[in-house]
C-alpha cells in the first residue's frame, strides 16, 4: 500500500504482479464493487487526472495501469525518449483518488510464448491518419488494451477524446471480441492557451511550446468556417496555417466521426471531426475537434 506523499489525502495499492492484482480485485468484485479502468503509459498530467476522477465518480474501485507498451511504438527512438516520471505519477494518482495502480514489467504483460497473437480486422478505421503515419501502431494498442482488459476485467473503461482514432479502434476491438466492458470517452483537457494536455508536451523546448497553441487555433478556425467553406478548402487552409517555421503538419483531415472516412460534404454526415498531427522538431503532437454532432 502506498501513502508516502505528504499532501496525499488517501492511500493507494500498488501491484506489479497479475496474481496479486487479481486477488485484490476478486475480493472487490465479491463485495459487489464495480471496477473502473484507466490504462496509461505514465508521465501523467491533468488530462489523466480527469480520467481518474471520472472513473472515481462512476465506479467503486478505480484501477490505473502504467505500462509503456513497446509494441505500439513504430520508432525505437520514440520508445526510448518516452518520458518516465513514476514518483510524480504516484502523487497525481493519490490526489485524484485512484484506488489501485498496476505497474507491470514487460515480461508480466507479454510472457514469452504464452499468448496467442491478437488478429482483428479494423476495416478502414486503422487505415487513415495515425494508421498511415504510424504503421503497426494500432495493432500494438489493440493488443495491449485487450491484454490489460483480460487482466483487470473492469466494468468500465475510460479513455480520452484526444486520441480519437485510438478510441474508435478500442471501441471496435470491444465489439469484435464481445468483451463486456462499457467504454466511456472523456473530453480533452487543455492548457489555458488551448494546447491539448499530452505527456509529449514535456519534451517541447520553450520556442516549440510557444508555437504549439497554433494546433488548436487552427482546428477552431476550421470549425468556425465550416458553414462557408468546403471541407477540402478548410483542410488546405489548415495545412498552410500549420506550415510555419519549426512546425510541420503530417496531416489535417476532416472525417466522419464514426467511420473515419473523409468528409466531402458536411450535410452528408451526422458527426464530423477534424483531426491533425504535427511535428515540432522530434516531438509529434496530435489533436482533434468535433465539428458536428
Ligand atoms: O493512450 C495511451 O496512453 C496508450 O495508447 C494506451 C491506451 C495506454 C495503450 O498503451
Amino acid at each position: 500500500m502506498l501513502g508516502f506523499s505528504l499532501q496525499s489525502p488517501t492511500y493507494m495499492y500498488l501491484f506489479k504482479k497479475i496474481t496479486d492484482l487479481r486477488r485484490y480485485l476478486d475480493l472487490q468484485k465479491q463485495a459487489g464493487k464495480t471496477i473502473g479502468f484507466v490504462p496509461t503509459m505514465g508521465a501523467l498530467h491533468a488530462g489523466h487526472a480527469a480520467l481518474i476522477r471520472q472513473s472515481v465518480s462512476e465506479t467503486n474501485c478505480t484501477v490505473c495501469s502504467i505500462f509503456v507498451n513497446p509494441t505500439q511504438f513504430n520508432e525505437a527512438a520514440d520508445l526510448a525518449k518516452y518520458p518516465r516520471t513514476p514518483e510524480k505519477d504516484i502523487d497525481l494518482l493519490l490526489q485524484a483518488g485512484c484506488t489501485v495502480l498496476f505497474m507491470p514489467d514487460v515480461s508480466e504483460v507479454y510472457p514469452e510464448g504464452q499468448l496467442a497473437p491478437l488478429k482483428l480486422d479494423f476495416g478502414y478505421l486503422d487505415q487513415p491518419m495515425e494508421g498511415t503515419h504510424r504503421p503497426g501502431h494500432f495493432a500494438g494498442v489493440a493488443q495491449v488494451v485487450k491484454r490489460l482488459l483480460d487482466i483487470v476485467q473492469p466494468d468500465q473503461l475510460f479513455m480520452g477524446q484526444k486520441d480519437y482514432q485510438q478510441f474508435a479502434i478500442v471501441q471496435q476491438m470491444l465489439a469484435l471480441t464481445k468483451l463486456p466492458v462499457r467504454l466511456t470517452m472523456c473530453t480533452t483537457v487543455r492548457e489555458t492557451d488551448g494546447l491539448a494536455m499530452s505527456s509529449r508536451n514535456q519534451r517541447l523546448s520553450s520556442e516549440q511550446r510557444a508555437l504549439a497553441p497554433l494546433i488548436f487555433q487552427t482546428l477552431r478556425e476550421a470549425k468556425a468556417n465550416m458553414h462557408t467553406e468546403w471541407p477540402e478548402a478548410l483542410k488546405k487552409a489548415a495545412r498552410k496555417a500549420l506550415s510555419v517555421e519549426g512546425m510541420e503538419p503530417e496531416y489535417f483531415e476532416i472525417v466522419d466521426g464514426k467511420t473515419l472516412l473523409p468528409v466531402d460534404i458536411f450535410e452528408d454526415h451526422e458527426t464530423v471531426v477534424a483531426c491533425t498531427a504535427v511535428r515540432l522538431g522530434d516531438v509529434r503532437l496530435i489533436d482533434n475537434l468535433v465539428m458536428k454532432t
